[in-house]
């Protein structure tokens, strides 16, 4: 890393020399009802714990502390609602007293520590009071993202069993109200598991129908609620499950921890987002993804920030000067969001004009994370916002960077394209198939070595063997990624691409796998297969292959409606699964596997290699046709 110098290189050997040292100080920033007795907790490696023995609460270091330490009055949470034209300011005092207030509610239900809560709700405040009230009293809140299905709530909630869902009587995306307790009533009944209640928030634009002796409004859960005070929990105990795509159709249940979290996220605001208390954070995300759950939520209040909750889009909400308004608005310093929102902004307001009727001179940093930001989107964003535009990767399993250009240690120069450098915790590797390290420059397997920072998966829940089998089986030693890439002679790492049938569509990571077993499930198909292929705004978009069982003689144009409507229907809208066509057969190799790699190669027109185990050749030309047909596959050449 020769380029690499002063407080950022300084924090790096010593994280990597002395991990206990670097992070018991890092820990020192916090609150502990009692001090750990291990830093790092090895006794069960390949499963790391971290701060063992110490006793912690999240809420209270993210609220009560900030409100003792004279930071009572500030801003904690600024809601701005352009689809409902609202904005609310809630200072730490507030907030603090909703969240007890709320978390008292809960404890009146029989809610309790290690009692899991399923949130499935919009981008209001009580969704994050909701989430601090779980922390508060102990329970391990799982919040599902309100664009999901009613099979994939259903799924999440088998899972986690939850005493208790909290919803709301809608969403709004738009224009549109969408009403959320049908989805969540029918996510009931698909649920083989079954909760002890429901507490529902009313919103004035939809009333949801509340089912006697199980479901509660909001108002009414607190009516008579006394607040309830911090709970004093383990730092290994679990604040949180959040469900994220692998590769098959069941959602891998990542586990948060209280401590090492805490520690990690508090000081990656300072380190990686060089922001101060007091500075105004903005991540345009939702809470029902890592990033919400991360720099939504915990990490701003954490560090004492004011964080903005944004219920709308970067265009529509009215325009594609939405943002703008809000960074002006609101004072914002640094704003994390995904290069699809840019992406948006960009198609609709090239020349950049709605950035100059609004006063930006708060921002100092862009933050893009979520998917491969392509160089133009950097470009654009730094020659209209005139600040840095910094790129950073990391994912649900991390809960924070892995790597980035740390803004609060030493800023390094821009290399677009590249999320810059491993961030102080992570020893990040690039390996063969043979698992041998790969020279600068050479593409392989990304992989972390053991152990994981502070903040990251101690596990998937109740799931030991699974997360052995899916992050460290592949190579003893070090946690697998599942991204490929290389890092440059300068110590930059380049994220290009996954190497499993995870997509990335505007930011939100899906299973291809996911939505094969949906369409697989239709009566008239015989086998199927779902590629992400590029797109200019959302980056990647799923396309689907099927090929109809014999005899088969209904038209297609309704067969495929079906099978959209399907995907529609089963994972929700958020899959924005449209593209799909029938096919003769799919190309395979001779032993059966399906040729995904080789078909998405051909859709993307990049060139590609005929594998020499493919079982017929033609069928490779049949899927090209097929593809153009739906608008892909240019004049792709094959090898
Ligand atoms: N509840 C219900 N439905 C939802 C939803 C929610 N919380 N969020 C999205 N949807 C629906 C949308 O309404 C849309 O439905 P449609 O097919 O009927 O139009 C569908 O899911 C796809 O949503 P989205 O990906 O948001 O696409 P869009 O066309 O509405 O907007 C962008 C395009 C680029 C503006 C949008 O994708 C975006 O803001 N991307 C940034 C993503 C981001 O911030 N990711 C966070 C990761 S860091
Ligand atoms: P998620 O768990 O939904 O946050 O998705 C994580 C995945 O998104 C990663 O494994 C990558 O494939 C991709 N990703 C996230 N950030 C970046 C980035 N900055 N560059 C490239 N890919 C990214």
């Amino acid at each position: 890393m020769n380029t690499l110098v002063n407080a950022y290189r300084d924090a790096y050997r010593r994280a990597h020399e002395d991990p206990e040292g670097f992070w018991s100080e890092r820990a020192e920033a916090l609150h502990w009802e009692r001090r750990w007795d291990r830093v790092l907790d090895a006794s069960r490696a390949p499963f790391y714990r971290w701060f063992t023995g110490g006793r912690i609460n999240t809420c209270y270091n993210a609220l009560d502390r900030h409100v003792e330490q004279g930071r009572g009055e500030q801003a904690a949470l600024i809601y701005d609602s352009p689809v409902t034209g609202t904005v609310v300011r809630l200072t730490y005092r507030e907030l603090r007293e909703h969240v007890a207030r709320f978390a008292g509610a809960l404890a009146a239900q029989g809610v309790g520590r290690g009692d899991r809560v399923v949130i499935y709700m919009p981008m209001v405040p009580e969704a994050v009071v909701a989430m601090l009230a779980c922390a508060r009293i102990g329970a391990v809140h799982s919040v599902v993202f309100g664009g999901f299905a009613p099979h994939e709530l259903a799924k999440r909630i088998d899972d986690a069993c939850p005493v208790m869902v909290i919803s709301a009587s809608c969403g709004i995306e738009g224009q549109r109200v969408i009403p959320y307790k049908p989805l969540l009533d029918e996510a009931l009944k698909l649920a083989s598991h079954e909760v002890g209640g429901c507490i529902v928030l009313q919103r004035p634009q939809a009333s949801a129908a509340l089912t006697p002796g199980r479901d509660l409004e909001w108002s009414e859960a607190l009516a008579s609620a006394a607040p309830a005070p911090c709970a004093s929990l383990e730092a290994t105990d679990p604040l949180y499950i959040l469900y994220t795509s692998g590769t098959t159709g069941k959602p891998k249940g990542v586990v948060r921890d209280h401590g090492g979290h805490a520690v990690a996220l508090a000081w990656s605001m300072e380190a990686i987002y060089g922001m101060r208390p007091g500075d105004v954070f903005w991540a345009a995300s939702d809470v029902g993804w890592v990033v919400g759950h991360s720099y939504i939520v915990y990490a701003p209040l954490l560090a004492g920030c004011t964080s903005i909750l944004y219920e709308g889009k970067p265009v529509g909400t009215p325009d594609a000067g939405a943002f703008w308004r809000v960074v002006s608005q609101h004072r914002v310093n640094a704003l994390f969001t995904a290069p699809t929102a840019f992406r948006a902004i960009k198609k609709e307001d090239p020349a950049g004009a709605l950035i100059g009727r609004y006063d930006l001179a708060s921002l100092n940093t862009l933050f893009l994370a979520g998917e491969r930001c392509d160089p133009d989107t950097v470009h654009w964003a730094e020659e209209k916002l005139g600040v840095p535009v910094i790129d950073h990767w990391w994912q649900t399993e991390t809960g924070w960077p892995i790597v980035a250009n740390c803004r609060g240690l030493t800023p390094l120069p821009v290399k677009p394209g590249s999320a810059s450098v491993p961030v102080p915790g992570y020893d990040v590797r690039v390996l063969d198939a043979a698992g041998a390290a790969v020279p600068a420059g050479q593409i392989g397997n990304i992989v972390i070595r053991l152990p994981l920072p502070p903040g990251t998966l101690p596990t998937l829940w109740r799931n030991d063997e699974g997360y052995r089998e899916s992050y460290l089986s592949r190579y003893p030693g070090y946690y697998l990624t599942g991204d490929a890439g290389f890092i440059d002679g300068d110590g930059y790492v380049w994220v290009m691409s996954r190497i499993d049938d995870v997509i990335n569509v505007a930011g939100h990571r899906l299973s291809t796998g996911a939505m094969e077993e949906v369409l697989a499930a239709h009566p008239d198909v015989a086998e199927c297969a779902v590629i992400g292929v590029a797109d200019s705004l959302k980056g990647q978009l799923p396309l689907g292959l099927v090929v109809l069982k014999a005899g088969v003689t209904r038209p297609h144009p309704e067969l495929l409606r079906e099978l959209v409507d399907r995907v529609r229907e089963h994972i929700g809208a958020i899959a924005a699964f449209r593209h799909v066509a029938i096919v003769a057969r799919l190309p395979k190799t001779r032993s059966g596997k399906v040729l995904r790699a080789t078909m998405r190669a051909i859709a993307d027109s990049n060139e590609y290699t005929v594998p020499p185990t493919i079982d017929d050749p033609r069928t490779l030309e049949e899927i090209a046709e097929a593809l153009r047909a739906l608008g892909y596959a240019g004049p792709a050449t094959s090898r």
